[in-house]
């Protein structure tokens, strides 16, 4: 059974259930105790509880596992410890502020126009919205004295076991406010000593996961580049010693890319605090009299089952609500074989062979415009490069076309090298300071995407190249921070947002065009990107092996169609490691496949390999790009990574061992979410076999990979028929 029937069956149980609420007999979705002013989120498996205190405070009361009864919560009445733990440091707050006795993380901090820096809310009432596939509660607060009213929203998406949380301030005054903190949420985890894991890395690193205990004193993670970068990424798992199976785990990710701020604390008073939101760092919104300003969301969940449930969760919610719908082509690159000497006769050349090997795409990267023969010319100068393409980019986008494949195009749009003409019109179009020197990094500029003009000037270079040329796919490429900014404090979110206009206008008038994220690699990997683009670029690591590590961090969160993987040409450019052929295709086969070797290299045998690897890719695609994800536990002491992957009644196994210690040492397969009382069968390299899904998961198969760079696929399906 697919997500989206499974999800169907729900929305009608979800109905049911809204009418029984409303008849008072309500345990779905939102609930509510009235008369104690407790409000109890309900997903299938999970609750999450607050209320409104006599003081107006709005206090946390739960998050974990279901409690059915919404009558079981109670807010205690608070009482201080001492003068110097004050009750807004004890008591567990939705959404604390700064002002009065804080001294904790708060949420949001305002400056008013009369210099007032302190926000002191009350509670106005709440509403319910129904969005799509969701219920939305909306708790309405306003400041004492200013018109500053702020929403607390909670998505409750029951059936995905998922919460979103943002907030929307508006500025009813006639003044403007300054807004300098405003995180997306405040979330209270009733357990100490727990773990906090994300992921550091760095170019050609990215997405090393990494766990670390939490105790006293606080854990931040962030982001102050402007771009995503490779360093933390927004998001949150909090675990009490979970396995990828069992334990409590409490996650978030935040819908925001660039800058951003998380904190995990251990309390003083018993229990963990967590906000994620926009970074403070250098951060000032000026938001004007009748503006609106909605922080990003954070999608968020609670999973009793390890982090495997929390992976399927998130990769659910992104296939079904997030990413665009299709499976994503099998693409050719032709960067690592060309770099910048791209010519319009090898460019055919190559794309005739990624034809013949089974390319769907074929994508021409940096280097065609302007006068770009090295990372110091030619970005901003956006017109075909004539000594490359003498008769226009067209005669290349005819061949790849006459060839059946799709046409996509390398472009990185938000940066200006000074040699460009576009550099000596506008000089003033990037960010800087009139007193400094602005700092080039890859030779370039950033561009100030904060004013209207170059915004417009992005949106129309890329327009015109869409409409005048057949192209399918754009690789948007970012590859360096933002520095020199300019006087407003508030650009680190509006440079952001103003990409994402940009891209969404493009897709509204071309909708067919499918957008990459990529900055320098995979700095451009978050929840506020995806679905306004496509796919990610992971990583300019294409090592095969180095990519298992990078691949496997990056399914904790992020969905495996959005990850795009190459097979590249060994020696691998960054690592030097030669890597066998089938292991390569093997590890780039776990995401959405892409070849990126140069291809008029391959002998016969490489040629061979190569048409029959895509071939079974795209039969298996379905399962890899939309299937439920397994990574599987490896028992043996060998470094084995196994990786499941199932949709319907049919799935796939990755095996792959990089060097093993032990020779003789075999890892047994535990396969995942089966029917135990089914027959399988189970296609392995050497043979066919066939067992119950009892047997496959409890028992397992013994499997034994020879040799360095070992990796094998294993696919099996359900028998109608039984063992007949
Ligand atoms: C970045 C990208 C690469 C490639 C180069 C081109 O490094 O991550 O994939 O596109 O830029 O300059």
């Amino acid at each position: 059974m697919t997500f989206s029937k499974t999800y169907d069956k729900f929305v009608l149980l979800k109905k049911g259930k809204i009418q029984d609420r409303e008849m008072g007999k309500a345990k779905m979705g939102i609930v509510i105790n009235h008369s104690e002013n407790i409000f109890l989120l309900q997903t299938r498996s999970n609750s999450y509880a607050f209320g409104i205190d006599d003081q107006g405070l709005v206090r946390h009361l739960y998050w974990g596992k279901r409690i059915n009864e919404v009558e079981d919560f109670e807010l205690p009445v608070l009482t201080e410890v001492s003068t110097n733990d004050p009750v807004y440091e004890i008591t567990r707050e939705e959404f604390p502020v700064y002002g009065s006795l804080r001294y904790k993380e708060h949420c949001l901090k305002v400056t008013f126009a009369d210099g007032v820096r302190e926000v002191v809310y009350e509670y106005v009432g709440y509403r319910i919205e129904n969005g799509e596939s969701c219920e939305e509660l909306i708790l309405e607060l306003k400041d004492r004295h200013y018109a500053l009213k702020m929403e607390l929203h909670y998505k409750v998406y029951e059936a995905y076991d998922l919460m979103e949380r943002f907030i929307v301030l508006h500025n009813a005054s006639g003044e403007t406010m300054e807004v300098e903190q405003l995180q997306s949420g405040q979330f209270h985890i009733p357990y100490e000593n727990l773990n906090f894991s994300n992921v550091h890395g760095h170019w050609g690193a990215e997405q090393q996961r990494f766990v670390q205990k939490v105790s006293y004193g606080k854990i931040v993670i962030e982001n102050r580049r402007g771009i995503s970068s490779h360093n933390h990424n927004p998001y949150f798992i909090l675990d009490r010693d979970a396995t990828e199976t069992s334990g409590d785990v409490y996650f978030g990710a935040l819908r925001q890319s660039g800058n951003f701020s998380g904190v995990v604390e251990q309390t003083p008073y018993g229990g963990t605090l967590v906000q994620m939101g926009l970074n403070a760092h250098d951060f000032c919104l000026e938001l004007k009299a009748g503006e609106h300003f909605a922080s990003p969301a954070i999608l968020c969940g609670y999973s009793d089952c390890g982090f495997e449930t929390m992976s399927h969760r998130l990769h659910r919610f992104a296939n079904d609500f997030i990413l665009s719908e299709g499976f994503r082509p099998v693409l050719y690159n032709s960067w690592e074989a060309t770099e910048f000497g791209v010519t319009c006769e090898e460019q055919k050349k190559l794309a005739k062979k990624a034809k013949e090997l089974g390319a769907e795409l074929f994508v021409v990267d940096d280097g065609w415009f302007g006068e770009r023969n090295g990372i110091d010319n030619g970005l901003g100068d956006w017109y075909v490069n004539e000594k490359k393409f003498p008769n226009g980019i067209d005669e290349l986008i005819r061949e790849v076309k006459s060839l059946g494949m799709m046409f996509g195009i390398w472009v990185e749009p938000e940066m200006v090298n000074p040699p460009t003409k576009l550099f000596a019109e506008h000089p003033d179009w990037i960010y800087h300071f009139d007193t400094r020197t602005s700092d080039t990094s890859r030779g370039q500029y950033v561009l100030d995407l904060t004013k209207a003009e170059v915004k417009s000037f992005l949106y129309e270079m890329l327009d015109n190249l869409l409409s005048g040329h057949e192209i399918d796919y754009i690789k948007w490429d970012a590859n360096r921070p933002i520095s020199q900014t300019n006087l407003h404090r508030d650009l680190w979110y509006r440079h952001i947002e103003a990409v994402y206009d940009i891209v969404k206008a493009l897709k509204k008038k071309h909708p067919h065009v499918l957008f990459e994220a990529c900055a320098s690699g995979g700095g451009r990997i978050d929840y506020g990107i995806l679905g306004i683009f496509d796919d990610f670029w992971t990583s300019d690591n294409t090592d095969a092996y180095d990519r298992l590590t990078i691949q496997d961090s990056y399914s904790y969160i992020y969905p495996i169609k959005a990850m795009r993987a190459w097979v590249t040409d060994c020696p691998n450019f960054i690592s030097a490691r030669m890597i066998p052929l089938k292991f390569r295709f093997h590890s780039a086969m776990m995401g959405s496949l892409g070849i990126g070797c140069n291809v008029l290299k391959f002998t016969e045998e490489d040629t061979a390999m190569a048409k029959e690897m895509i071939r079974e890719y795209k039969e298996i695609r379905p399962i890899v790009q939309e299937g439920i994800f397994y990574r599987l536990e490896n028992p043996s002491a060998n470094d084995y990574a196994v990786y499941e992957y199932q949709k319907e009644e049919k799935g796939l196994i990755f095996a792959f061992l990089a060097q093993g210690k032990i020779g003789h040492r075999s890892t047994t397969v535990r396969f995942r979410g089966l029917e135990a009382d089914a027959v399988y069968t189970v296609l392995l390299e050497n043979g066919e076999l066939k067992k119950s899904g009892a047997y496959l998961m409890q028992h397992g198969l013994e499997l034994r990979l020879n040799g360095d760079y070992a990796s094998t696929l294993i696919r099996f399906a359900k028998c109608e028929t039984g063992r007949a």
